[in-house]
């Protein structure tokens, strides 16, 4: 039984993560990321849950990684942390996460966010990495996948001097594709999810892989990675369904295969 995760669902397709360190700010301390990585595991295998959708608190989604926690591993205990696993785990999550997120998304925080396909924040959401004003730097992926998301400069100036940024600066940037207001967050997120959950899983599946490619590949590998999985879908049933329902005007009933 996860002590700092609550879980629900699978409800229409999605199932509901919400960070629960309330006396933390939801920060990421190993317990916690361990149970949001087999929270992810249990969806991954639950053909029912056709996405997720992560969210913390309205004060929070998550303040970074557990500062206390953090201050008593020495460099043998960060080169043996079990937290890269966990991490590792999250990432390959192959069905989509919608991140919900309201007020603090810093450091470990914002890198979680940053771990969902689709990120929707409330207008208090605020996002950072400000490890560098505790000596240290962003080290689950702060600095590839913001660089990424919002170009060199403000990457540089985000991990460089730790400042924040509101919700309406993360949208303009492209970090985050919706502003909501803040009590509204997670139930927008939730509505996402249910509109993906009602697509063909097989689809779904490979449509993410292949806009995660387009980040990790040059453009001549995504293409083909993209045709091939384009072929590959020619051998499913949902294909044929979904081709046959719109001929015959109904709404197609995917199965997954
Ligand atoms: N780790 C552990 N505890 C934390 C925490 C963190 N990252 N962030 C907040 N808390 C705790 C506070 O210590 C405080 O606990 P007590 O009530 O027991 O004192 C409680 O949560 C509430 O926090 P504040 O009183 O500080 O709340 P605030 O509204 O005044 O400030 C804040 C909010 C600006 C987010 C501030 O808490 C803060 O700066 N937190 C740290 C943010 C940070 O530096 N994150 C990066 C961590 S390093 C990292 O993330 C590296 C990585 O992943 C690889």
């Amino acid at each position: 039984m996860p002590q700092n995760l609550l879980i629900k669902g699978p409800e229409k397709g999605v199932r509901l993560l919400t960070l629960h360190r309330p006396e933390a700010l939801n920060a990421l301390n190993t317990a916690l990321l361990g149970e949001i990585a087999a929270a992810l595991d249990e969806a991954e295998a639950d053909p029912e849950t056709r996405a997720v959708v992560i969210t913390g608190s309205e004060k929070a989604f998550a303040a970074g990684a557990d500062i206390n926690e953090m201050a008593a591993r020495d460099l043998v205990g960060i080169l043996e942390d079990p937290r890269q696993a966990h991490w590792q785990r999250i990432a390959r999550f192959p069905k989509p996460i919608i991140a919900a997120i309201n007020g603090f998304a810093l450091g470990g925080g914002c890198e979680l966010a940053m771990h969902a396909d689709i990120l929707i924040a409330g207008e208090n959401a605020r996002f950072g990495q400000p490890e560098i004003n505790l000596g240290i730097m962003p080290g689950a992926g702060g600095t590839q996948r913001l660089r990424r998301a919002l170009g060199p400069s403000l990457t540089m100036q985000l991990v460089l001097t730790g400042e924040q940024i509101s919700a309406e600066r993360a949208l303009q940037a492209g970090l985050i594709s919706e502003i909501c207001p803040t009590e509204l967050t997670v139930e927008r997120a939730i509505r996402i999810a249910e509109i993906i959950a009602e697509k063909a899983p097989l689809a779904v599946r490979l449509t993410k892989e292949a806009v995660h490619k387009a980040a990790d590949t040059d453009l001549a590998t995504g293409l083909r990675f993209e045709r091939h999985a384009f072929t590959l879908l020619a051998g499913t049933a949902d294909r044929a369904e979904g081709l046959k329902a719109f001929q015959e005007k109904r709404k197609p009933q995917f199965k997954g295969c």
